[in-house]
C-alpha cells in the first residue's frame, strides 16, 4: 500500500533499469529501502514510447516484497486496469488526459482492491482534479512530459505541487502527492519542500553505477527538506 502523506517515500522506476535483469533491479531497490517499485507502462499512442505490460509485472510481483505501482501512460486505460490488478499491482495510476470517464476509471481501479492514482501532465491544469480529488488515493504530478527517462525536471512543477496540495486540502483530502521525472538529489529537496510525498526516480537510481547508494542519497536529500 502507498503510505499516507507525511513521510518521504522513494519509488525507483524500472524504466532506466536493465530490462534483461528486472528481477535484480527490484531486489536491489527493496534491499536499499525503497518504499515502492514504479512500473512504467507506455503504449506508443498516449506517449511515443512502448514498454512493458501485465505479464512482466506478474513475474516481478513474485520477487517483490514491496508494492508495485503501475503508471499507465496508455489510451483507454479501463481496458487494462483489471489485468494489471490481477498481475499484482498494488496501486494503479491513470492520466486525466487519457481517461474520458475518469470517475468510472478511478472506481474501477478501487473495485479491484488496488489504490487509485491520477496523473497530470505538465500542461494540464490543477483544476482538472477538482471533481475527483475526494475519490483518489494519491495524485501524480508529472515533472517532465511522460514518455522517456532521463529528462530535465520542469521548475514550474514546484508551484504546481503547492497548488495540488491546496486543492486537496480544500476538498478534505490528505492524499499523498507523487512526482515523476527528473527527480534527483538536487531537485528532490525543492519538490519535497513544495509538498511532494512520493519521489519516483529512474535515471538517478538505475543510471547510477551504485543504485542502492543512489536510493539512500536520494532519501537523505529529500528528508533534508522535511520540516522537523
Ligand atoms: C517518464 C516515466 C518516469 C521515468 C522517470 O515518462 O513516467 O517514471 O522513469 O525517469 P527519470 O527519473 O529518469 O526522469
Ligand atoms: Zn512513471
Amino acid at each position: 500500500m502507498i503510505k499516507p502523506a507525511g513521510r518521504v517515500q522513494i519509488a525507483p522506476s524500472l524504466l532506466s533499469a536493465d530490462f534483461a535483469a528486472l528481477g535484480d533491479a527490484v531486489r536491489i531497490a527493496q534491499d536499499a529501502g525503497a518504499d515502492l517499485i514504479h512500473f512504467d507502462v507506455m503504449d506508443g499512442h498516449f506517449v511515443p514510447n512502448i514498454t512493458i505490460g501485465p505479464p512482466v509485472l506478474k513475474s516481478l510481483a513474485r520477487v517483490a516484497r514491496i508494492p508495485i505501482d503501475a503508471h499507465l501512460m496508455i489510451e483507454e486505460p479501463d481496458r487494462y486496469v483489471e489485468a494489471f490488478a490481477e498481475a499484482g499491482a498494488g496501486s494503479i495510476i491513470v492520466h486525466v488526459e487519457a481517461a474520458v470517464h475518469l470517475h468510472r476509471t478511478v472506481h474501477l481501479i478501487k473495485s479491484t482492491g488496488a489504490q487509485a492514482g491520477v496523473a497530470l501532465n505538465p500542461a494540464t491544469p490543477v483544476g482538472t482534479l477538482e471533481e475527483i480529488a475526494g475519490d483518489v488515493d494519491y495524485v501524480l504530478v508529472m515533472t517532465v512530459n511522460p514518455g522517456f527517462g532521463g529528462q530535465t525536471f520542469i521548475p514550474r512543477s514546484e508551484s504546481k505541487v503547492r497548488a495540488v496540495r491546496e486543492l486537496l486540502r480544500r476538498n478534505g483530502s490528505s492524499a499523498p502527492i507523487m512526482v515523476d521525472g527528473g527527480i534527483d538529489s538536487h531537485t528532490a529537496p525543492k519538490i519535497v519542500a513544495a509538498g511532494a510525498d512520493i519521489l519516483v526516480a529512474g535515471n538517478a537510481v538505475f543510471g547510477s553505477t551504485d543504485p542502492a547508494k543512489a536510493i539512500r542519497e536520494l532519501r537523505a536529500a529529500a528528508e533534508s527538506a522535511v520540516a522537523p
